[in-house]
This record gives structure tokens, sequence and C-alpha cells, in this order.
């Protein structure tokens, strides 16, 4: 499973860059805004620390304007995926866009039909958003399965981005489903790594080891 980093926080991004966990960044609109910067040089900064695909999203809302604004982000790196919304207009752009040969990533999918809609424009990611489904009492990771059977089905070739995680466990369930990518906030990615167990039993460790009187260096 590629990891994705959901976040415009160019240091964020860094570490974890150095460490190997980040296959590429996606952004949107509020992420733009929590980190203050201006699109276009925040973009070009993100997309030199990673050499993995860095989302950038359009704001339009007609096809047209949606495939202007697309070409210029596209413009920023080559590893820029150009980001549109899941709209009748989004589909057109996308198709568009990808047959230029830029990378699409369609956002804001809440449903198996759009998805299916998305393959068929071409979409180079799809993002079924998790999170914003169960906060409304549906089930994220049912419409993550749903994708995937039905993109295996026909051998679409366009890859499963679960967006939207919130919390471990949906990193856990979309892995277990077979979502390509997952695209998580640096703190659920930093939150991997912990379990009280390792904690615990690290403290036990020490203890015993500081009883031995002994030093590695
Ligand atoms: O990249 C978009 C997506 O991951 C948004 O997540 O937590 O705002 O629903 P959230």
């Amino acid at each position: 499973m590629k990891f994705f980093v959901d976040t415009a926080d160019v240091a964020a991004i860094s570490e974890l860059n150095d460490l190997g966990m980040v296959d590429g960044v996606t952004t949107n609109p509020s992420l733009i805004l929590k980190s203050g910067r201006d699109i276009l040089e925040v973009t070009k900064e993100i997309c030199g620390i990673v050499s993995g695909p860095v989302s950038a999203e359009v704001v339009a809302i007609k096809a047209d304007e949606m495939i202007a604004e697309g070409r210029k982000l596209a413009k920023i790196a080559p590893n820029i995926a150009v980001k549109v919304p899941l709209t009748w207009d989004g589909l057109k752009a996308c198709k568009v866009l990808t047959g230029e040969g830029n990378m699409v990533n369609v956002t804001l999918c809440f449903s198996a039909n759009q998805a299916l809609l998305a393959a068929k424009a071409g979409a180079t990611f799809i993002s079924p958003f998790i999170g914003r489904l169960d906060d409304i009492n549906l089930d994220g990771m049912e419409l993550i399965a749903d994708i995937r059977t039905i993109y295996d089905n026909y051998n679409f070739t366009t890859q499963i981005l679960a967006a939207s995680i919130r919390t471990v466990n949906h990193v856990t369930e979309a892995a277990r489903i077979g979502a390509d990518v997952m695209t998580a906030p640096p703190e659920v990615i930093r939150k991997l790594a912990m379990h009280p167990l390792t904690d615990k039993g690290l403290e036990l460790f020490l203890a015993d080891w500081a009883k031995t009187g002994q030093k590695i260096i």
C-alpha cells in the first residue's frame, strides 16, 4: 500500500519523507488555508521534497475553467496530480487533462457509481472519503470494498486512494481490502507506530537493564 500524506505542512512532509513513509502528498483548498501559504509556492516546495505524485486541487466549477487551472497547476512540476471534484464538469476536465498526459485525482467520491464514472473518464486516482461517510453514519469502508470489487471485475487501472482517513483502524481496514493508496494526516501516520504493549515492554526492559549496571557504549 502506498502512503500519501494529507497535508500542506512542509516540515511534516519532510520529516516523514526522510523516514521513507511518503509515496506522495495530497492537498486541498482547506489544507492550503491551514498552511497559510500561497498555493503555487507551497505546492512547488512540496514537489521538490517528494518524488511521488503531489495532488493540487482546482477550484473552478466549470469544466473549461477547471482545465485551465489544471494546466497551470500541472506546470508547477512533473509530479503534479491535478485534483478535480467528482462532478459532471470534473469528469470532463479529468478526461481532457489525462488525455494531455497529466495525472488526475478525482476527489469527493462518495459512491461506487461515481468511482465507476471516474475510472471510465481515465482518472489516475479515485479518492473515496471514508471519514466523511462515517460522519453521517454510513460505512466508508464498505465503499472502498465496493470500488475494489468493481475495478477488479473490469480491470480498471484507476488507483483507489482511500481518503478522509481519521484513525489507525481506517488504515488497517483499507489495507486489508486492498486500497492501492491511503492518504492520512501526519498525526495518523505517526500513530501507526504506537502500541501500549510496546511502551510497557520497553519500560520493563529498561528497568531490568538498569539493574545489570552495564553499558553498551
Ligand atoms: O484529501 C481530502 C481528505 O482526506 C479530507 O479529509 O478529514 O477533511 O474529511 P477530512
